[in-house]
């Protein structure tokens, strides 16, 4: 249980002048110095305690239990806590039910451990407290969010030395901007590229003035769709929405064997548009560098000459898989990408920055024109204010944490990561195709693979069965995997998470799949032996059952 009121404080507390003096001052003295610090060592080492101890989600208390802790719905008038009280109080009541997403056990999403180093990068950006909107309230910080912008878009785009020169700086042009997350990198890319496809013409202002209606009048448009892969993230759909471009214009388009975008499809769905829908335009193609669910990386190089032959905006959602680009071996799998007109890259993925960075690059400079805004006060014209083209207003200087930790890794430090993930996973696969009693569901192209628990006994009547028994033992399978997911996360020593293809013996059916994201270096192949032993002890002791049933 959690316990409340751990420090029942002899004298009561209270807020007046002189105690709010002494929080908003620095530290008066050395002893108040030494204060600061202990708390900071309780912050870093007391939660280490708490990350050595758990993974993945407990159910010693359930979160509706949990949830009967926090109802209260009222501010206290009075202080109640001291700083000292609260940091213990979070570190032995409240991390211990969180989730240690650090464990090297904890291989089922794409949060992970950090390197220490992150969170005193984090604690440099809250205490000076920069906010880059504008100029007059970070001054150096803009200026080093352009650099670090220009060293991640010559990752991706490797422009001439000349361009970077021009544009590292440019008060007029931006490389791309940081934004709070991969759904917002997106939204930004798709909005830049609508405004750019409703621009000002004869007396109409733009689609970001008038607005969608006036805009398909003007352009005699009836509706505009993107089109990605079934495998697309659902932040896509979210910025359809945003955009007022509508959900069901995300037009879903098959996937190969290997769960990249089935092209013959596209090419289709391109040419139809394009001979029997005059009203119906293209707002932006969309290639995944690294699918959310099964880590596949769609044929960029093709995307991109369709792309170019029919003059659509091609965007890679490279949320996840854009680091790949720092791994001399490995940034192959991602060819293509410098064709891309618009790049979504996370910082909290696999650049393994705290929650929460997003990024989204344009390879054209000017293209955030389309989206730029001004206000009299700040955000003016000719200024340096990065507000002028990003979705957010006010925002923290997170590219100190990105250029930091640049120059602490380097691209060999970031490579040793991403060569560690991916070829661990391709491990992975060749040992669950080793065991009897598992099977390989999508092959490793990056660091996150698919498979599920599928007995040999199962295996033998699967294949020999007509179409009716395949399709009762798929059932069959659907429910054990949910099961010894559960049962799993339940037990606590190890974290896989769970997934739905549409995969099947009939083409509506679904198959359910464990999902396994390997980032955290310290998950070794005798650490996936052990979730692997794990999972099969769980169904030999606790599911065999469901075999039985019909
Ligand atoms: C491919 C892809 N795109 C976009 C996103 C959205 O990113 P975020 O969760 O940072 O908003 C994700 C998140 O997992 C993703 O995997």
């Amino acid at each position: 249980m959690l316990r409340k009121d751990s420090f029942p404080s002899k004298k009561p507390l209270v807020a007046n002048w002189e105690t709010l003096s002494k929080v908003f001052l620095q530290p008066e003295n050395e002893e108040a110095k030494t204060t600061l610090i202990k708390y900071m060592e309780q912050i870093l080492f007391g939660l280490h305690e708490f990350l050595k101890k758990h993974v993945g989600i407990t159910e010693e208390i359930s979160l509706k239990e949990l949830a009967e802790n926090f109802t209260d719905t009222h501010i206290h008038r009075t202080p109640q806590k001291k700083l000292t009280e609260v940091i213990t109080d979070l570190i032995q009541n409240v991390a211990p039910h969180a989730v240690n997403v650090a464990s090297p056990y904890f291989v089922g999403h794409m949060t992970s451990a950090l390197p220490f180093f992150m969170v005193h990068l984090k604690t440099i950006t809250a205490a000076l407290n920069q906010n880059v909107v504008k100029i007059e309230t970070s001054k150096v910080f803009s200026i080093l969010e352009k650099q670090v912008l220009a060293k991640i878009h010559r990752l991706i785009f490797s422009f001439e030395d000349s361009f970077y020169k021009t544009h590292v700086q440019h008060t007029d042009t931006a490389l791309g901007c940081f934004t709070e997350n991969g759904t917002l990198a997106n939204l930004t890319a798709f909005w830049a590229s609508r405004n750019h496809l409703f621009p000002p013409c004869n007396g109409f202002d733009g689609i970001g003035t008038e607005g969608v209606h006036a805009a398909y009048q003007t352009y005699s448009v009836d509706r505009c769709v993107i089109l990605v892969s079934r495998r697309g993230h659902y932040s896509i759909k979210k910025a359809a929405g945003v955009l007022g471009i509508g959900n069901n214009n995300v037009i879903a388009l098959d996937v190969d064997s290997n769960q990249r975008i089935d092209l013959e499809h596209l090419r289709k769905t391109i040419q139809d548009i394009l001979n029997h829908q005059p009203k119906t335009r293209i707002l932006a193609v969309v290639g995944i560098a690294g699918a959310t669910e099964t880590g596949t990386v769609d044929p960029l190089m093709q995307l991109a000459e369709i792309c170019r032959l029919h003059r659509i905006h091609f965007h890679v959602d490279a949320a996840w898989g854009g680091p790949t680009l720092m791994s001399e071996k490995y940034r192959h799998l991602l060819d293509g990408i410098q064709y891309a007109d618009s790049v979504t890259i996370d910082g909290h993925k696999q650049f393994y920055m705290p929650m929460s960075c997003g990024m989204v690059y344009f390879k054209d400079p000017h293209a955030l024109e389309d989206v730029a805004y001004h206000a009299n006060y700040i955000v003016r014209q000719g200024s340096v204010d990065l507000g002028i083209r990003s979705l957010s207003g006010s925002r923290e200087a997170n590219s100190v944490v990105l250029s930091s930790a640049l120059d602490i890794m380097g691209t060999e430090g970031y490579a040793l990561l991403i060569d560690h993930g991916i070829e661990t996973a391709r491990w992975f696969a060749e040992e669950i195709e080793r065991r009897g009693d598992f099977e390989l569901v999508s092959r490793p192209e990056l660091n996150i693979l698919l498979y599920r628990l599928f007995p040999a006994a199962l295996k033998i009547a699967y294949d020999c069965g007509n179409q009716e028994e395949k399709r009762r033992i798929h059932h069959q399978l659907n429910a054990i995997n949910q099961r010894l997911q559960r049962l799993q996360r339940e037990a606590g020593k190890s974290f896989v998470s769970r997934t739905t293809l549409q995969k099947g013996p009939m083409e509506k059916d679904e198959m359910v799949v464990l999902r396994v994201v390997i980032m955290n270096p310290m998950t070794s192949p005798g650490i996936l032996s052990k979730i692997l032993d794990e999972q099969e002890l769980i169904y030999r002791e606790k599911i065999t059952g469901l075999n039985q049933a019909p």
